[in-house]
């Protein structure tokens, strides 16, 4: 077996990257002290407990023909996940927006991903968090997550999940142990679904493996499940305040935020995804039962024109200085 000296350290992270490209652009480190382009230097030391406890949270905003669309929600949520977590930011919200920024204006791109993680940060192997350990933040600015554009004309089937929803303060804490979201998207690939769908005790929807699920109510409400027990999505929350707008041209009959039950929803006229990658995708069928009839709805399909509408000209937008 090789010992490795920092040059093979250097040729192996490069080597990796060309046996599997990657579509990263950009990332800030604080614990490197500045901004990386090549992918092969987009790394954290190990032993930050982020990597081996989890100890850590992250969230993503989108970047819209140069812009970065609601970041101030995605900050809000961010923030409350360190405060549930422990963790401190190393900098004011005003520092952090910064960071952002910057790194998104080197990476030169104006469409795109922008993820960025808190760490309770290295040195050593234990739970809480090392002696002096200084907390990390990343920014990586990336190509985003991709669907298949058939989602979104042909709609996409979901499956109720075998695996048990997560406990309310972790659900509604966006942190870096995804794993009950990981194995529920691999068994709805492996069963042949698109996706997910968590249930909790009580038998109310909760959401999905990275998105929030909605309906439209049998009898014509825009309804979606409280923000209690899931993640407090960003394209829910604004979706939520847009909606409003198809009210007034008659497409719902309002909006409501509740506790929604297995079989009602199963009853809906439509059935949705909603996040900040996915935006709104249509449901046409859940596990056995056709959802409406069957085709992606009208309201899906206006609610993905409004949120369309808002991430090109509204005021939840930040030039990005290039
Ligand atoms: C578990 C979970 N639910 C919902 C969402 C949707 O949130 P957003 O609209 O902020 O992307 C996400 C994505 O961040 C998620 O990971």
């Amino acid at each position: 077996m090789k010992v490795l000296s920092g040059q093979d350290l250097l040729s192996g992270l490069t080597a990796l990257r060309a046996r599997q490209p990657v579509k990263y652009w950009a990332f800030y480190s604080s614990q490197l002290g500045g901004i990386v382009t090549d992918p092969a230097l987009m790394v954290i030391p190990f032993d930050d407990h982020i990597v081996h406890r989890g100890h850590g949270i992250f969230d993503t905003a989108g970047l819209v023909d140069g812009k970065v669309y609601d970041l101030e929600a995605h900050l809000d949520r961010f923030l409350l996940s360190a405060g549930r977590s422990k963790l401190k930011l190393p900098g004011s919200r005003d520092d952090i927006r910064d960071i952002i920024i910057q790194t998104t204006a080197v990476s030169g791109r104006r469409d795109g991903s922008i993820r960025y993680w808190l760490s309770s940060g290295p040195g050593s192997l234990e739970l809480t968090p090392a002696a002096g350990a200084e907390p990390g933040f990343f920014v990586m600015i990336f190509a985003g997550l991709s669907y298949s554009e058939k989602w979104y004309t042909e709609g996409l089937k979901v499956m109720t999940t075998t695996y048990p929803i997560k406990a309310p303060l972790y659900a509604m804490t966006k942190a870096t142990n995804y794993l009950p979201n990981v194995l529920m998207q691999m068994e709805a690939k492996e069963a042949g679904f698109d996706n997910g769908v968590f249930i909790d005790q009580d038998g109310h929807v909760g959401e999905s493996s990275n998105m929030n699920v909605a309906f439209v109510t049998k009898d014509g409400a825009f309804a979606h499940p409280k923000f209690d027990h899931i993640l407090a999505g960003c394209t829910s929350l604004r979706l939520l305040d847009l909606a409003t707008t198809l009210r007034d041209r008659g497409l719902i009959t309002g909006v409501e935020v509740r506790d929604i039950t297995v079989p009602e929803a199963r009853a809906s006229r439509e059935m949705m995804l909603l996040g900040s990658s996915v935006k709104v995708a249509p449901i046409i069928k859940w596990d056995d039962q056709v959802i409406g009839d069957g085709r992606p709805g009208p309201v899906a399909a206006a609610l993905l024109r409004l949120l369309d509408d808002d991430m090109r000209s509204s005021d939840r937008l930040i030039p990005v200085p290039y």
